[in-house]
This record gives structure tokens, sequence and C-alpha cells, in this order.
């Protein structure tokens, strides 16, 4: 057999299962048809057994060559290992083949009982969450006895990456509104931006309506009313948070779909974990996989052939077939092997119930259109030719003085430079040249230091404030350090709290 070639990983704990599960009904659905330019699942090894022989990628070069070979990664979950150096494959696979937008469907299936089903409320939306930046650059650091920092990165053109993702795809389902979710108004600067440069792609999408949301309110808003959003994009952490949420509304983790989008190579997967509590007992629900699997089919265009798959699944949760994370508990819960036949049988009926998906008259074979594999490492850039100025630095300082002891230090410090301390700040609040009493200060304060009057910005360079920097360190513990600068006039910083 040779069709457009897939890489196939089945993961641990329920992950064979689940996936030997899907392939039975894939194939019976003709999803492997040579014939009718169907697809090849080519198996690799990641997982558990590779990380206990010491790779702590978890996955072997032969899987990564496949896997770059095809463009399609299909994967059942696999365990992340607990302490040690492995790191989550999941994580990884998606950072390391640049997969960054991660989308998620929820929507109301038959015989999946929820409060809103229950209320006769229909649900069917979706989320676009930000899949490589954020806090999951995972770039941590112990800067004093008591202080931790993770960096929170967010560029522009991974904000539009996913946003114009976002669009299209909009476009493509016909969804008329996206909301972008976001935390603009306490991260002015990072978040700020996100939502930007969502702003600025959705004018390329004159068509469709856009609207703005803070993380919180949507929370709420999502459990109070969730048939008010169509589409939501947001970044990463906040994007996992809210999309398990989602999942929630719609029955639980069983029943949510996900695809990991990069411009070469995707990721189709299901959103919830190995399950060990069940594994080997053939009883895990399949119905995530299967339809992460449909996104797959309708990401290769095998729109045919995933819409038969989909009416067979809704007609048979619709007869109350069931395994036993879900289903009424008059009716006797079925095995995984069971509820794939239960599909099976049921390969060319649709739903009567609930709205049947359209059957496209083509559609059976698997195309993928990728663009030329990088002769190098990219670098992407949203803004060039913009003007910068250094007007100072900040710098973080390890020590346990009280701000007014460490202010007398550092105005003798910078006396003889171009700079003068205009800042302390503790935890982000400001604590010199004013502050509150009831401010509770820790072990690792920023020193604020700016140009001093009548030196004009730009006019002295770098190399100005790390020599400043070498004279703080002489006396204290400098933890780090950050450059202030002007962008085309415009302040590259934050304000203190109480600034
Ligand atoms: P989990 O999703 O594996 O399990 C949570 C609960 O949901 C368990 O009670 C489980 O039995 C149930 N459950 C999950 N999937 C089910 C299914 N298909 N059918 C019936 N019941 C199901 O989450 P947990 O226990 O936190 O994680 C277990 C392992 O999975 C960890 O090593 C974790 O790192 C990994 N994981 C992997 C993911 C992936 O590969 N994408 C995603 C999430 C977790």
């Amino acid at each position: 057999m040779s069709g457009l070639k897939i890489a196939l990983a089945k993961g641990d704990g329920i992950g064979p299962e689940i996936m030997d599960a899907t392939l039975d009904l894939f194939k019976a659905a003709g999803v492997m048809d040579a014939a009718s330019g169907g697809v090849e699942f080519v198996p690799v090894e990641m997982g558990a057994s590779v990380f206990a022989k010491g790779n702590s990628k978890g996955m072997t070069d032969e899987a990564i060559a496949i896997t770059e070979d095809s463009g399609i990664l299909f994967k059942g979950p696999m365990e992340t290992p607990k302490g040690g150096g492995g790191k989550s494959i999941n994580v990884t696979a998606r950072k390391m083949w640049n997969a960054y937008a991660n989308f998620r469907v929820f929507r109301t299936l038959p015989g999946v009982e929820t409060v809103y089903s229950k209320a006769g409320i229909h649900l069917n939306f979706s989320v676009v969450r930000e899949n490589i930046e954020d806090t999951y650059g995972g770039v941590e650091h112990r800067l004093s006895n008591d202080m931790i920092q993770c960096k929170r990165l967010i560029s522009a053109p991974g904000s539009d990456e996913v946003h114009r993702y976002a669009f299209h795809t909009a476009q493509k389902l016909g969804v008329k509104k996206v909301h972008c979710g976001h935390k603009a108004n306490i991260m002015k600067m990072t978040d700020g931006m996100f939502l930007e440069r969502f702003k600025a792609t959705a004018k390329d999408f004159p068509e469709i309506e856009t609207g703005d949301v803070i993380v919180d309110a949507l929370c709420m808003n999502l459990v109070v009313k969730p048939q008010q959003y169509q589409m939501i994009v947001l970044p990463n952490l906040q994007g996992d948070i809210v999309s398990d949420l989602c999942a929630g509304l719609v029955g639980g983790l069983g029943f949510a779909p996900s695809a990991n989008i990069g411009k070469h190579i995707s990721i189709f997967e299901a959103v919830h974990g190995t399950a060990p509590d069940i594994a080997g007992k053939g009883i895990a629900n399949p119905t995530s996989l299967i339809l992460s699997g449909l996104m797959m089919l309708r990401h290769l265009h095998m729109d045919k052939t995933a819409a038969t798959i989909e009416n067979a699944l809704l007609a048979t949760l619709e007869s109350g077939v069931h395994t036993g994370d879900f289903g009424k508990k008059d009716k006797p819960s079925v095995g995984t092997k069971d509820f794939v036949s239960a599909i099976k049988d049921r390969l060319g009926q649709k739903p009567t119930t609930v709205p049947a998906v359209d059957v496209p008259e083509t559609g059976t074979k698997a195309e993928l259109k990728r663009p030329a594999k990088p002769t190098g490492v990219q670098v992407i850039r949203t803004f060039k030719n913009i003007v910068t100025q250094v007007v100072g630095c900040d710098i973080y300082l390890d020590s346990p003085l009280s701000p007014g002891a460490l202010a007398e230090e550092m105005q003798r410090v910078c006396e003889d430079t171009p700079f003068r301390l205009t800042l302390i700040s503790n935890r982000g609040t400001q604590v010199w040249p004013t502050g509150s009493v009831y401010t509770e200060c820790v072990d690792y304060y920023r020193v604020r230091f700016e140009l001093k009057e009548g030196i004009a910005p730009g006019s002295i360079g770098q190399s100005r404030t790390v020599a400043l920097m070498d004279k703080v360190a002489e006396k204290f513990v400098v933890c780090s350090y950050e450059l202030l600068r002007l962008f085309d006039g415009v302040k590259g910083y934050s304000l203190a709290q109480g600034q």
C-alpha cells in the first residue's frame, strides 16, 4: 500500500487501546483505502518506552525523521515522566515543530448529557490557543533565596501567526464572530500586544466581526451563557485553562478533540491523558481521539470520509451506546471495541435527533500542501525599521536591605554616571521614592536608573548601562538586568504599581 504517509504514535496507558479502535473504524470507513487515495499510517516510537531507554526527548531519531517527512503526526496520549530530565513529549513536539496554533472544538453531542443539553442549549464553538510562547517557554530562574521567576514571552510574529490561523479557520468554517481573550488590563504590554495584533490581523478579514474580552469575565460568561461565543483566540496559558473549562461544558475531556497546527508539521491528538487508572481494561472512551482523527482527515481534505464517520459516530451516541465514563446509567456501558463496532455498524447512517453533517460529493483522497522545507532556521519579523534609543536600565538585586538603605547605596553608585536613580520596586510595587508601610518586601528588588536631566535619549549606548551594572555588582548580587529603550519614541517598559 502506498498513500500519503502519516506518522502514528499510539501512546501510553489507554493510548494503544483507543488508537487501535480508532484505526479499526478508519479502516472500515476506507481511510486507508489506497484505490481511493487514502493514507498510510507509519508507526513511530514515542513515549514511555523511549524515555525508559534513557532518551530524554521521548522520541527516537527515526520517529522524528518520519514525522518531519510526513508533515502529520497522529498520536495517542503520552505519559509525562515525573521528575528526572524527561519533559512532556506533547510540549516538546509542539515547540520543536512549531505547531503554533492549538485548535479545539466544543459541541453538544447526542447522548452526552450536560447541564446545557438538559436546558436545551446547543453548543458549538472553538478555541484557538497560541501554542508555543507565553510561560510555556519554560524560562525559569531562582533569583534569590525567596524569589523564583518565569519569563512570559509574547512576540508580535507569534501572535500574528495564531491570529491569522484563527481568522482563516473562521472564514473556512463560516464563523461570523471571533473574540480575543486576554488580560491586557493588567499585562498591558504582553497581552496588550496580543490584543493589538489581533485587531491588526482582523483588518484583513473585514467580513468577520470581532470582540475582545478579559479572560476572567470570559470564564464567567462561558459558564453563564456559553452560546454567545463562536470562536475565541487566547494566549497559551489562558488558552490552556479556558479550553479545559470549555471541555467541561460539553461533557468532559473525553469529547474534546485537538489539532496542533504548524506551517510544516501538524499534530492531532486527544485532549485527555493516558488515564492510568483504567489502562488495559478495554473500557476507555475513544471519542476524543476519533474526533481528533476527523480533524486530521479534514486537514487532508478527506471531507467526505470524515463526514461519513462523523454521522455514524453521532448516530451511535444518539442511540444511547456509551462507554462507562458517560451516558445513561439505565443502559449498560460497553467496552472500547464494542463502542467502535457500533459506529462501524452505522457507517452510511445519519443521526436523526441532531443535525447530520453534510456529506460532500468528493473528499476521499488525502492531499497535503506544504511549503518547501526550510533550508535553515527562519527568523520571522513583524516590525523592522523601528528607531530605538537607550534611556536607562532596570537592575535586579538579591538584597535583604530596606528600600531606604538600598536607595542610599544606589544613589552613591550612580553619582559619576549619566544615570540617576528613579525608582525602586519590590514584587512590581514602588517602594522608593515613595511607598506604603503596608507594602511587604522580599529579598529581590528592581532598581531603575534613567538618564540624568539634560542627557538626550539615544545619546549614549547600551555599554554605559552595562558599566553601571558592573559598578553595582562590585557590592551587590545582580540577578538580572533589562535595558530600557524607547521604540519610535514610545517607552518599551512598564511603570511600577503606584508609580
Ligand atoms: P487523564 O486525562 O489521563 O485522566 C483524568 C481522568 O479522566 C481519569 O479518571 C481517567 O480515567 C479519565 N479519562 C481520561 N481519558 C479517558 C477516556 N478516553 N475514557 C474514559 N476515561 C478517561 O489525566 P491525568 O491522570 O492527569 O494524566 C495521566 C497522564 O497523562 C500524565 O502522565 C499526564 O502527563 C499525561 N497527559 C498526556 C496528555 C497528552 O498526551 N496529550 C494530555 C494530558 C495528560
